[in-house]
């Protein structure tokens, strides 16, 4: 059962193959520049959350991860650590076979780290937008697991889902993990898990998904406004990487970091808000924000366990089952097309 791959160890490492397909069908140059400027025209001004992540925003979001008031990690490890046999039972159930495990986001490919040894995939495929860090990231696992077919791919796959010719003739496990879905609004995440439901030369298909669930609002807005400032210097950091794709002259001193929870929208809100009547001027262009006006940057939608089965279900998976922690904070799926 185990076809090799902790027993090639001492073959030295390779580096993984790598695609990057930012540059190709991606995005046709000027397109983040287009994208940009659309939403810091607009009425209400808007910078995707992608965009939190240049290296530099890898390595704070990395740093959030280990804040004592971000759960959502150290809950999901710690619901894969305590459910890992039935998880990777209720995967073989499912008959999935040669399995590709597609990680989405994969960021520092830890979490799938530790579900390969489980999981025991034949391929291993790490997509993320942030391409240099993923490039580093795979190099590593494929220095852990030498025998490991492991192809990165640097992909904004928040618009459409388009795998390289590479991830073929698997089963495919998608790997979703971190909450990163909960970024998309519900409508936009049916779209989203719509696409990978749809049917792929006859493959089997299943989904792990990790999401973090609807809990008291003051933990919530805790975990997006720590009291290091973390979370705040991943926020402001979007503006200057904003200054170095746009050419755009964002002073970050002048704008305050604001996390809030929409319990209406059932989301968290991160906001940029200009602490002065200000400009920014970019080539072509130049917004005016007065004091007090905000820059949306991120929406974090939290679900109930109930919910998210039957947005999975509306996706089009048949089974789905869940698995969660003692306080029912954070929820890790299985479901199946
Ligand atoms: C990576 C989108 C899951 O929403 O919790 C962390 C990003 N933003 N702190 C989240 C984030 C602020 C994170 N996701």
């Amino acid at each position: 059962m185990i076809h090799g791959l902790f027993t090639l160890k001492n073959l030295p490492s390779r580096p993984p193959r790598f695609i990057n397909l930012r540059k190709t069908h991606n995005a046709a140059p000027g397109d983040v520049q287009l994208e940009l400027t659309h939403g810091l025209l607009a009425e209400s001004a808007s910078v995707a959350p992608k965009f939190f992540y240049d290296p530099l925003g890898c390595r704070l979001f990395e740093a959030i991860t280990e804040l004592q008031e971000y759960y959502p990690t150290r809950t999901e490890a710690g619901i894969f650590q305590a459910w890992q046999t039935q998880i990777a039972a209720a995967i073989a159930s499912s008959g999935i076979r040669n399995t590709c495990l597609i990680d989405l986001g994969a960021g520092n490919c830890a979490k799938a780290e530790a579900l390969i040894p489980q999981l025991l995939p034949r391929q291993y495929v790490p997509v993320d937008i942030s391409c240099d860090f993923l490039r580093a990231s795979a190099g590593r696992v494929q220095a852990r697991f030498p025998a490991l077919d492991i192809v990165g791919v640097g992909m904004d796959f928040s618009s459409q889902m388009v795998l390289p010719d590479a991830v073929q003739g698997h089963d495919r496990v998608f790997f979703y993990p971190g909450s990163s879905l909960g970024n998309f609004s519900p409508v936009q995440s049916l779209a989203f898990l719509q696409q990978l439901t749809a049917p792929s030369q006859g493959a089997a298909c299943g989904l792990l998904l990790g999401i973090d669930l609807v809990k008291d609002s003051a933990t919530l807005v805790a975990a997006y406004d720590d009291v290091l400032g973390v979370t705040a210097a991943f926020n402001k950091n979007l503006l200057r990487h904003v200054n170095a794709r746009l050419r755009s002259d964002f002073d970050t001193r002048q704008w305050q970091h604001v996390a809030l929870f929409n319990a209406a929208h059932s989301r968290i809100e991160m906001h940029l808000q200009a602490t002065h009547d200000l400009t920014v001027c970019w080539p072509g262009h130049m917004r005016r924000f007065s004091a007090g006006e905000r820059i949306h940057t991120e929406h974090s939608y939290k679900y109930t366990l109930k919910a998210m089965t039957t947005l999975l279900q509306q996706a089009g998976f048949s089974h789905v089952e869940h698995w969660t922690d003692a306080n029912s904070w954070f929820g890790v799926f299985w479901a199946v097309v």
